[in-house]
């Protein structure tokens, strides 16, 4: 994987730097992405029908079985070398912000702290009525199979019924974590788009910002996404190939 000379020197310029990571960034971890051609989860399932606030009402146990299946299986996924490349970066640079729309936990397995999860996270449901979290059992004992319904469970505060820690289609941002995105892509010097198809707002749009304020952009995506003609820089590899050449390099200069 060449990685250009002016990349690098730009990462060793940079003041702060920027990952936006998508599901792409998990893959190489089994985990399934949305919209790889052929193998994204929704060419199997229908996104209205299981990621909405709508299809919750409607059927409760349909999602959230859905959603422990999903939630076994990030479980059982292990960080990969892209997370694992993430926080070296972090070590290389003056300051790092992580941004995901990832509802897994790899990034902080991997050891990455204070990731800005825009989408929420997958271990962390909480009550539909009165939004306190709901404390689940590390394992559940009987997994749900692929789209098997089960009841979500009761708040143990209200009594209503407690839903996944996830941000659906028709929901906005967690504001927190949208102002701290915005404010990072606003005022970085490289930002890099890795493993999204960038079509999913307003997360896309961060690049944009970036771009806008005079930033590098780098994408790292195997298939093409639209994003070619903006960034700087595209690399259509794996991210577990790609970020850890680019910290290797890094690494490389600033240790020589
Ligand atoms: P997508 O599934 O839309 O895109 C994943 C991208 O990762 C695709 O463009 C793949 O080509 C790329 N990819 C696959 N394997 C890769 C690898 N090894 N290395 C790098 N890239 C790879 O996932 P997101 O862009 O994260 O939202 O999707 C955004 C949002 O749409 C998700 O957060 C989710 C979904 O609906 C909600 O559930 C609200």
């Amino acid at each position: 994987m060449h990685i250009p000379d002016e990349l690098i020197d730009s990462l060793r310029a940079a003041r702060h730097a920027v990952v936006l990571s998508g599901a792409g960034i998990s893959a190489e971890s089994g985990l399934a992405t949305f919209r790889t051609p052929q193998t994204g989860l929704w060419e199997r399932f229908r996104p209205e029908e299981l990621a909405t606030p709508g299809a919750f009402r409607r059927a409760p146990a349909l999602v959230w079985g859905w959603y422990e299946w999903r939630r076994m299986q990030v479980m059982r996924a292990e960080p990969n070398p892209a997370h694992r490349a993430v926080v070296d970066l972090r070590t290389l640079v003056p300051e790092l912000s992580l941004v995901t729309q990832n509802v897994d936990d790899l990034h902080e397995r991997a050891g990455s702290q204070h990731v800005i999860h825009l989408h929420g996270r997958i271990g962390q449901p909480f009550c539909e009525a009165c939004r306190q979290p709901h404390v689940l059992p590390a394992a559940i004992p009987d997994e749900p199979e692929n789209g098997r319904s089960l009841e979500p469970p009761s708040c143990v505060h209200c009594g209503a019924c407690v839903r996944p820690g996830v941000v659906w289609f028709g929901e906005s941002l967690p504001t927190l974590e949208w102002g701290k995105a915005q404010r990072a892509a606003s005022r970085c010097d490289v930002f890099f788009c890795v493993g999204t198809s960038s079509v999913v707002q307003p997360a896309a749009s961060l690049v944009h910002v970036a771009l806008g304020a005079g930033a590098v952009a780098v994408q790292v995506n195997p298939n093409p996404t639209g994003l070619e003609s903006h960034v700087t820089y595209e690399f259509p590899a794996a991210a577990g190939v790609v970020l850890p050449e680019i910290v290797r390099r890094l690494r490389a200069v600033r240790l020589g």
